[in-house]
């Protein structure tokens, strides 16, 4: 699995991590979550994803793989009360819920945590950055970062408080190419692409039953690449690809709760990047048929 250094922290992440929202949201059982990250950090995973409202994904990392905590990078969020007392981005609350996580997660220290989507307002009013400062220098997390998409991701990446954003990145969501990742890439932030592959939105056919997809689904019809009428595994191939041939994205953390899935997306990438001439047909698409309307989807 190729590295690629991670901004400017002393981490060295593999271009496909983990999502960890659908084993949560699934509800993937632990034998189940342990055969799908125990083979995959075999075969080369090196990042992890969570959060603390992905239902139990936090508590299903923490049992199936905190004996190996040296073997991956785990980053998780915080913003929700999720069954806390407090509202949510009460100060108070964040620091509760960031002792809650480590406690499911069963570790003493994450590499990142991720402020959960918090709007532009919130950030300026700087408290909930505090809360995330106050963990760092208690050795709770190492670096601190946002996720999130649109001109919050873009306050969070100017600010200068972060060391990292994640944020959608995917053939169905361009925004962020244009509007943060030079920024980031500037500022020497580490980027993960969240919903890489746009929730493979297209895998059915039809159009999704969750209306979670539902974006990306008209979106896609709108932009009609023709690579999508190619096989399925050819045309995720090429989603992914995209998504990590972008200059500025170090990880694309592509969610699942199905066991062979992380090596066989992982196999996808021993063709490396997408060449010049698909990558930029894509970006020319997006440019000639995006509306204004079309933002960053959290
Ligand atoms: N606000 C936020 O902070 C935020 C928001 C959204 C997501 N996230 C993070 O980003 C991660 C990824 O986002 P996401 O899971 O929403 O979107 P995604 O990674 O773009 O898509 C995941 C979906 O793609 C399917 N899939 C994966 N590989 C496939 C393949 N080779 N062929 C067919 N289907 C395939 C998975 O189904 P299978 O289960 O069948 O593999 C899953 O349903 C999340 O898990 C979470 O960690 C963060």
């Amino acid at each position: 699995m190729e590295k690629r250094q991670f901004g400017s922290t002393d981490m060295q992440v593999g271009i496909l991590g983990f999502g960890g929202a659908e084993i949560g949201f699934q509800g993937a059982t632990g034998k189940t979550v342990e055969e799908l990250l125990s083979s995959a950090l075999d075969a080369g995973l090196n990042v992890i994803d969570t959060a603390e409202c992905y239902r139990n994904s936090e508590e299903l990392i923490g049992k199936t793989v905190s004996h190996r905590r040296g073997d991956y990078y785990l980053f998780t969020k915080c913003g929700h009360a999720s069954g806390l007392e407090g509202q949510d981005w009460d100060p108070r609350m964040l620091e509760a819920s960031i002792d809650r996580s480590l406690r499911r997660l069963k570790t003493d220290y994450v590499d990142l945590i991720h402020l959960h989507s918090c709007s532009e307002e919130i950030l300026r009013r700087g408290e909930v950055i505090e809360v995330l400062q106050k963990a760092r220098d208690a050795g709770k997390t190492r670096y601190i970062g946002y996720s999130g998409d649109g001109a919050a991701a873009y306050y969070a990446v100017t600010c200068g408080a972060f060391d990292s954003l994640q944020t959608s990145i995917n053939i169905a969501d361009q925004q962020a190419v244009d509007l943060t990742l030079p920024e980031a890439r500037k500022r020497g932030m580490g980027v993960i692409a969240k919903r890489p592959i746009a929730n493979a939105c297209w895998r059915s056919g039809t159009k999704p039953a969750d209306a979670y997809h539902h974006v990306y689904w008209e979106r896609l019809q709108e932009l009609a690449y023709p690579f999508l009428r190619q096989s399925l595994d050819t045309s995720i191939a090429t989603a992914l690809r995209f998504t990590l041939s972008l200059p500025g994205v170090h990880t694309a953390i592509v969610g699942t709760a199905n066991p062979g899935r992380w090596r066989q997306n992982a196999a996808m990438l021993e063709a490396g990047p997408l060449p010049a001439e698909e990558l930029a047909a894509i970006r020319e698409r997006w440019q000639a048929v995006a509306g204004p309307g079309w933002t960053g989807q959290g």
